[in-house]
């Protein structure tokens, strides 16, 4: 009989981790070789807690989905806890991973880590060749300091110990379990609540910031879990075949980028708002484009499902069952 392994999922409530563990279910991995804690049961920025935690566990695997996240706004106003509180989830999850005999690990990053005026489409080793965007830079550079902890750790332990522990950058995901919060959440919930709101209002047309000409890349939240579960699983040859020592993270899109405009027109759809759609060009646009180039994954044999309409649908039906009011 097969001896499935005890995976943890560190972040399991958040929008990551919940489509982590859908996915593993999906492949129908047992539900009782999935291991979880809330926030509340076990805070991972306290050491000799995730120490005890590792001990009396003992996991095979370890997908590290549970960060501090936030938008401009709160990365500006608690810079402090935005690098204090990643750099430790990491090293204190990692460390005792490591010391109570986990093999296999993934890190989740995200596109931040690239420079502010990183070349498009942003490959992998644009990594520490620029200046980071100063409204993220300390999120930014804790989760860099979490892809060296998993490449350190793979240097020194992995002819010793087995250790394989490895890191995928998502680039903006969207579905269910976002957080649709009216001033702090990203683009797609933003606009899915305010289409949503115009709908329900009848109100004759919704105006977005900027020229709507910026374009920005999509993917779904169970497609990225669906590329993490695969980059976990892969053998340790191909994996190493692709990636160097020290430039081993994966990025993680669909390969395709589309303007704010176009988002707009498709939330529109999925919520069946009909009313026109307005640009405000006196509100600040941000980076022109911004786009992961997914070769990396491509060639590992792995490519996005599901598209951007079919993808808001779901969305759709998720904030409506949760958080409409
Ligand atoms: N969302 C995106 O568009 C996106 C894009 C690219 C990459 N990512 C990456 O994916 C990862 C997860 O993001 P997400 O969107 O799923 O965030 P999320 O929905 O906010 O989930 C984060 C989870 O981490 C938990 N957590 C935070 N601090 C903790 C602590 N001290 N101890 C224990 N648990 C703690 C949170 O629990 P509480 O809520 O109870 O605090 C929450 O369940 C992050 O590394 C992020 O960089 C996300």
């Amino acid at each position: 009989m097969t001896q499935y392994p005890k995976i943890y999922v560190a972040g399991h409530r958040g929008m990551v981790g919940s489509a982590i563990v859908r996915q593993l279910e999906a492949q129908d991995h047992p539900v009782d070789r999935i291991v979880t804690r809330t926030h509340e049961e076990l805070d991972l920025t306290n050491q000799a807690a995730v120490n005890q935690f590792f001990k009396a566990e003992k996991p095979d695997q370890v997908y590290l989905a549970a960060a501090k996240v936030g938008g401009i706004h709160a990365n500006n106003t608690y810079p402090a806890e935005f690098i204090y509180q990643n750099l430790m989830m990491q090293a204190n999850v990692i460390e005792a991973a490591f010391r109570n005999g986990v093999k296999k690990l993934l890190f989740l990053g995200s596109s931040c880590i690239y420079p502010k005026l990183a070349d498009q489409p942003m490959r992998e080793d644009a990594l520490l060749t620029g200046t980071l965007e100063p409204t993220n830079e300390p999120y930014a550079i804790a989760k860099i300091a979490g892809i060296k902890l998993c490449e350190s750790y793979n240097r020194q332990y992995s002819q010793s110990h087995g250790v394989d522990y490895r890191s995928v950058m998502p680039t903006n995901l969207y579905g269910p379990g976002d957080n649709y919060h009216p001033e702090n959440s990203h683009v797609i919930p933003a606009l899915i609540r305010r289409f949503h709101e115009a709908k329900v209002n009848n109100a004759p047309s919704v105006t977005i910031w900027g020229t709507g000409t910026p374009k920005r890349e999509f993917l779904y939240v169970d497609d990225m879990a669906a590329a993490g579960v695969h980059v976990m699983n892969l053998p340790l040859t191909t994996y190493s075949e692709h990636t160097q020592p020290m430039l081993s993270h994966i990025n993680v899109g669909c390969g395709e980028d589309v303007t704010i405009i176009e988002v707009a027109e498709a939330v529109a759809r999925a919520v069946g708002y009909t009313g026109a759609i307005h640009t405000d060009p006196t509100k600040p646009d941000g980076t022109p484009r911004k786009l992961m180039d997914s070769n990396r994954l491509n060639a590992l044999g792995w490519r996005a499902k599901v598209g951007l309409d079919q993808g808001l649908k779901t969305a759709y039906q998720d904030f409506l069952a949760n958080y409409a009011a």
